[in-house]
């Protein structure tokens, strides 16, 4: 490490930087070897990445008489009306390749005698194509087998415990990161890269009650922003519909599978509500049943998850689901006797950065893979357990973009912009603030004058200069969801406008924003999804 100001350290070059260490950051990484690659932490490797906590499985098309295409029309169709199908495809029919290297790099996906995948059904896929481990372990037991891995490779340099907090930029063209100890304060330390690619996750910590790791706040989705990188779909935000209802920061998830194995949603008096609802009833696309449960809880009656229809004792609830019967137990629920109460949570971002069919953004250098990336197999409604499929097929694709690409030197690098981000407790406090703001306006339900109020907090919470100081990526994110989700004057998919609540054929298209895009739409309160064409085809 040499100096390079008073305040910034320069660590030695990187060919290749990935920031994020779940599941996308890991297996670029892998697949990149022998290429070297640094990739940088926020904790300690696989803590703090949604992935490990991935409790539903893979999507993929194994089991006799399923297809690739039924799975892309199911991706489609679950997507509202907006899902690119060319990418949908792409998953679809790439996954089992994927799922082939990763039995490869030593996962113990769950298998039958014959040693056949065993696959499970999921809400809104029309056959049983979700595979698992151990029941609800897919991520714990991905995260360990890839780690292991990574561990092995000594091309891949791992520095842990540091959080990237601004793009570094050499005239127009991304060439690493500034990031700070993530504990706080410190020095700045610039790691040059030749090509950056972001896998920083989502944007659950910026909501008061999530599923995912609480420190992802959509901070790479923030750093590119501010660099002027396209962004896709902001305001489609996912809402898993069963969390345990407990007051828990994360809240525990109750996965979908158990829904796929024949549990009921039903009131307190033990009333099913979804088949009235929808045809599909229990296994309706997600965002049917996240606004169907939020109504319930609206009408004062607690909805609750019933696994009694799956006929099991304790022991075999345990056995087929350690993670669920690990969290019951904390709570002195056994769910082979009680339901469980039951609320949304926010899961999951299918905007992000917009990405191309390879991971590249509209930014020269920067490449982005996994929930910070928007790449459209998405649309409106993730289908469920498309994400770890989603970060391997791009994974593989990013690691084929760069495996022989001759990359530029990085030099005359621009000084960080921002100062180092710092803690203590009025940051605290401000988060706490923040995400009971950003859970209260754009939630399951939102609408204009909501979202506006929600974009008046956060203008004021930005001119509180220890704030802004403090949390610069997390107020950016929540502003640019706030403004898109004010801008889509519809309801589709995850997105819902109590004043707009149906969907509006006109508006049947992913949106594409700049950063200054969405600030000229702020600052003139214009509700119009952009179409900006130009925005689009730098992406495409
Ligand atoms: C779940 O287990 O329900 C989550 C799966 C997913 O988010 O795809």
């Amino acid at each position: 490490m040499s100096s390079h100001d008073h305040t910034t350290e320069t660590a030695d070059r990187s060919d290749v930087l990935i920031v994020g260490a779940g599941l996308a950051g890991l297996f670029i990484a892998l697949k990149l070897s022998p290429r070297p690659v640094t990739v940088l932490a926020s904790q300690s490797i696989g803590n703090g990445a949604s992935s490990s906590w991935a409790q539903g499985g893979m999507a993929v098309a194994v089991q006799p008489g399923d297809t690739a295409d039924a799975h892309a029309a199911d991706t489609i169709a679950a997507g509202a009306g907006i899902v690119d199908a060319k990418i949908a495809h792409m998953l679809a029919e790439e996954g089992p390749a994927r799922v082939q290297d990763l039995l490869e790099l030593g996962v113990p996906f769950d298998t039958d005698e014959s040693g056949a995948l065993k696959a499970g059904l999921e809400a809104a896929h029309s056959a049983k194509r979700i595979i698992h481990v151990k029941g609800d372990q897919v991520g714990h037991a991905i995260m360990e087998a890839l780690i292991a891995q990574v561990r092995a490779t000594p091309s891949i340099r791992v520095v842990e415990n540091m959080t990237a907090y601004e793009l570094a930029l050499a005239g127009k063209r991304v060439s690493g990161v500034y990031a700070c100890s993530s504990a706080g304060g410190g020095a700045s330390t610039l790691f040059p890269a030749g090509a950056t690619i972001l896998a920083t996750g989502g944007v659950g910590g910026l909501y008061k009650v999530t599923t995912n790791p609480p420190s992802n706040r959509g901070q790479g989705f923030a750093m590119a922003a501010r660099a002027g990188a396209i962004l896709a779909d902001p305001e489609f935000v996912q809402f898993h519909p069963t969390a345990i209802a407990a007051d828990i920061d994360p809240a525990p998830l109750l996965t979908e599978a158990l829904r796929g194995d024949g549990a009921h949603l039903v009131n307190a008096d033990g009333h099913r509500f979804m088949p009235a609802i929808h045809p599909q009833a229990e296994l309706a696309p997600r965002d049917v049943v996240a606004r169907a449960i939020a109504g319930e809880i609206r009408a004062g009656r607690v909805p609750h998850l019933d696994v009694r229809p799956l006929g099991l004792d304790k022991a075999g609830v345990g056995a087929a689901f350690p993670t669920l019967m690990h969290n019951c137990e904390k709570l002195g629920i056994d769910p082979a006797v009680d339901p469980i109460p039951v609320a949304p949570a926010v899961h999951y971002h299918m905007g992000g950065i917009a990405v191309d069919g390879v991971g590249r953004t509209s930014l020269d250098g920067l490449w982005a893979c996994g929930e910070v990336a928007s790449t459209g197999a998405h649309g409106a409604n993730r289908l469920a357990s498309n994400s770890l499929l989603e970060a391997v097929v791009f994974g593989a694709r990013i690691a084929d973009d760069l495996r022989d690409r001759i990359l530029p030197e990085p030099h005359s690098i621009c000084a960080a912009r921002l100062p180092v981000p710092t803690g203590g407790s009025h940051a605290e406090e401000g988060l706490a603030q923040l995400r009971e703001l950003v859970a209260l306006e754009a939630g399951v339900v939102r609408d204009e004058a909501g979202l506006v109020r929600l974009l008046d907090a956060l203008t004021a919470l930005q001119h509180d200069g220890q704030l802004a100081h403090a949390l610069p990526n997390s107020l950016l994110a929540a502003r640019i969801i706030a403004a898109a989700a004010l801008a889509r004057a519809e309801s589709r998919g995850g997105h819902f406008r109590e004043d707009f609540p149906v969907a509006d054929d006109a508006l049947a298209h992913r949106s594409f924003f700049t950063l200054s895009e969405i600030e000229a739409m702020i600052a003139t309160r214009t509700h119009v999804v952009s179409l900006s064409a130009v925005a689009k085809e730098a992406v495409s």
